[in-house]
């Protein structure tokens, strides 16, 4: 037979679209069409989506296509049998999961069949079924199925949430330094101009002085506008680039800490796509943040690597080594933001780290396939 067979209100619910999406999918399997078409009568009550097969191989298609919150399969089938059947529904990553119950005639072939293999979320029931029995167990994992589909409808919620609030603040902080930069810069340039027309005019010597401190003042302001603008953006990642912007970040970091940095650097060329670049180097400043703070090093290797279709980048400190705990506290925010940044484009971050021995986090962006 090629396909399964669907009942009536399977297909009925396909052709409403919208609000199948809201019905569980049930799948029923046994080889006899009575004893299906039962299964069907009974379970219809319940008005979720009901998809039906007459043998293991249809099921296993079946499987491969949908999300069931539960399937219902006849143990004893000719070809392939309901446990077979079973071991390879949890051999596909789709289905790894699905609950199954076994409707069997004969106690004793759960007994084998339990000893035979990993049961988990696997229930059985004997034939004849009692309708209320079987029911409620249905019902159960739908329930249950509901439940984690929601779960997962507001994981991802929260996880577009949280690239919407990153790329707003991304944008932000542009603004704002680009604001900074230009219209402070402006003003005290002008100021400057001003401050030195007049020094050229003045002659008293207490009055030159005060001029001259004037300008050393805005000289200083100006050195201050800068850095607030290049530390909520740095001019150099938009202007030159990621591997630039690391090399700039890695030399600032061991002016200011004193701690050794060592960047071995891919030489200039593939234009990164200005997101990715924010984000390996959003990153690194996390990453060189902790050193700072937290690793006690003494040194810093850096090495980032920009190929075809990925970028990657491997920080290791020689410090005192992220304990296992702190890698999944739920106080850590800092690594939680670096891994989610690093997912929104697909990529990832592993962190290792031995008492005495350092940490290394290990960052890799792809390029495309933005997820
Ligand atoms: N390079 C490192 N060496 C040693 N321990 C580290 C290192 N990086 C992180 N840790 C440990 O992991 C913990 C979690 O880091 P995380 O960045 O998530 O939080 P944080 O730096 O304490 O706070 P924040 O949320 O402000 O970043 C740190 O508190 C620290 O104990
Ligand atoms: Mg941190």
């Amino acid at each position: 037979m090629n396909g399964a067979v669907e009942s009536p209100a399977a297909v009925k619910a396909e052709t409403h679209g919208d609000a199948a999406a809201s019905k569980a999918k049930i799948l029923l399997v046994d080889d006899e069409p009575k004893s299906l078409f039962a299964l069907q009568e009974l379970l219809s009550t319940l008005g979720e989506n009901l998809m039906i097969a007459q043998s293991g191989e249809e099921a296993l298609r079946l499987a491969l296509k949908n999300d069931f919150a539960v399937i219902l399969l006849d143990v004893r089938m000719p070809g392939m049998d309901g446990f077979e059947t079973a071991k390879m529904i949890r051999g596909r990553e789709r289905s790894r999961a699905t609950p199954i119950i076994f409707l069997t005639a004969a106690a004793d072939e759960m007994t084998s069949m339990f000893r035979g293999y990993e049961v988990g979320a696997v229930d059985y029931l004997m034939k004849p079924v009692v309708p209320e029995i079987l029911k409620s167990k249905v019902a159960v994992f739908v329930e249950l199925h509901r439940k984690s589909e929601r779960l997962r409808e507001s994981e991802e919620k929260l996880r577009r949430l949280a690239a919407h609030l990153i790329s707003v603040r991304e944008e932000e902080r542009a603004h704002i330094a680009r604001e900074i930069h230009d219209e402070l810069g402006q003003v005290l340039t002008g100021l400057k101009m001003e401050v030195t027309w007049l020094a050229k005019r003045l002659h008293e010597q207490p009055l030159l002085e005060k001029t001259d401190s004037m300008c050393k003042l805005i000289d200083s302001t100006v050195q201050t506008v800068r850095k607030i603008a290049t530390g909520l953006r740095p001019e150099m990642l938009d202007d030159m680039g990621l591997v630039a912007a690391i090399g700039w970040q890695a030399k600032e970091f061991q002016k200011r800490t004193g701690i050794r940095c060592r960047a071995k650097l891919p030489s200039e060329g593939t234009k990164l796509d200005i997101d990715v670049s924010t984000t390996a180097f959003r990153i690194f400043q996390e990453i060189l943040t902790n050193v700072a703070r937290h690793s006690r090093a003494t040194r810093v290797d850096i090495e980032l690597e920009v190929g075809g279709d990925q970028v990657r980048l491997d920080v290791a400190d020689n410090g005192v080594g992220i304990a296992e705990t702190e890698l999944n506290g739920k106080k850590s925010l800092g690594l939680l933001g670096m891994h989610e940044r690093a997912l929104l484009f697909g990529g990832e971050v592993s962190i290792s780290g031995a008492p005495g021995h350092g940490t290394r986090v290990s960052v890799v962006i792809p390029t495309r396939n933005r997820t």
